[in-house]
């Protein structure tokens, strides 16, 4: 494994199982009463987040604690990077410190990679931009593993807002590369420029009638992703309005009728109800929905003792 995790293309798939492995035992922890492992001890982890987030953040800081170490949360809000201070000078603040680990979510794309180059500790990507969101593919995967089975041969649809989405970016890499067949829908203005090209490169279909991709046009369906129409991203009109979006691309309830049974449902939230995806199908018997977010402190724990603790020193779980 690398030193850092900025993208899916950090990892092998082989990297990728192992970082299941260990997830797997970090999931029985969580379900203890006592929770907290030693593997970290004695490590300071800083969550440096210039992003608006909920769970990213909050399951970042309990990974860090149930394994030990000392998490320290950091926002643009409230740090010195609103007195108008550059991200150099505020990596390089935080790390002279003494810091063992960062994990940063910035709005700029590349921004984790630039930091890395900065730094000398490991630094892990929660978000960069409309770039990669490597934990997020990480927890989803894990959790169509436990869901399907090995994912070698199954169909996910990814739907929504592709073109903001750094959660696409990562999942397409991520699936592919634990040998499922992706097929990514949206409508035209959501599609990211030159799809063509690289769907092709990365080894996904596209397409804009979520109808026909579910009813088995690209064959059949073995979960459904739908993403989040990304307002904050969006600078103009990208369809005519929320109804139509919904009329076209939402897993309403209509739709939610026509997956296989149990087929799962994921959203790496945080959900529009009622835009992308209808309450009956967000809190439908097949929802995946909340197992993400408990399968995310457990495979950032996972992240976390890979990168900090490495497999021969600290405490195997
Ligand atoms: C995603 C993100 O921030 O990229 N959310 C998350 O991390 N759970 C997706 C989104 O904001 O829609």
């Amino acid at each position: 494994m690398r030193k850092h995790l900025l993208s899916i293309d950090d990892l092998s798939a082989d990297d990728m199982q192992t970082i299941f492995e260990t997830a797997a035992e970090m999931h029985d922890v969580q379900r203890r009463d006592v929770k907290k492992l030693p593997a970290l001890r004695g490590r300071t982890v800083i969550n440096l987040f210039f992003e608006d987030s909920t769970r990213t953040r909050s399951s970042f800081e309990i990974a860090g604690k149930w394994l030990s170490a000392d998490v320290i949360n950091l926002s643009a809000k409230g740090s010195s990077a609103s007195k108008g201070e550059s991200l150099r000078d505020t990596v390089l603040t935080v790390t002279a410190m003494g810091v063992d680990g960062l994990v940063i979510r910035h709005s700029a794309s590349g921004a984790a990679q630039q930091v890395s180059e900065w730094v000398s500790c490991p630094i892990i990507n929660a978000g960069d931009g409309t770039h990669e969101h490597p934990t997020q593919a990480l927890l989803d995967a894990y959790t169509l593993q436990r869901t399907l089975g090995s994912l070698e041969g199954r169909h996910v649809a990814i739907v929504g807002d592709l073109t903001h989405s750094r959660v696409f970016r990562s999942n397409v890499k991520s699936l592919v590369k634990l040998g499922a067949q992706v097929t990514a829908v949206a409508p035209p203005t959501l599609m990211p420029s030159g799809v063509a090209t690289w769907s092709k490169e990365a080894g996904f279909t596209t397409a804009y009638d979520l109808d026909e991709v579910l009813a088995g046009a690209h064959g059949s369906v073995d979960a459904v992703m739908m993403l989040r129409v990304q307002r904050e991203r969006m600078s103009g009109a990208y369809f005519p309005s929320a109804r139509e979006y919904t009329v076209g691309y939402g897993l309403t309830r209509e739709r939610l009728g026509t997956l296989r049974e149990g087929a799962p449902i994921l959203h790496p939230g945080p959900m529009n109800r009622g835009l992308e995806i209808a309450a009956d199908a967000a809190d439908a018997a097949q929802s995946v929905i909340l197992d993400q977010v408990s399968a995310g402190v457990a495979v950032r724990m996972s992240v976390l003792y890979h990168l900090l603790a490495g497999p021969t020193e600290g405490v195997t779980p």
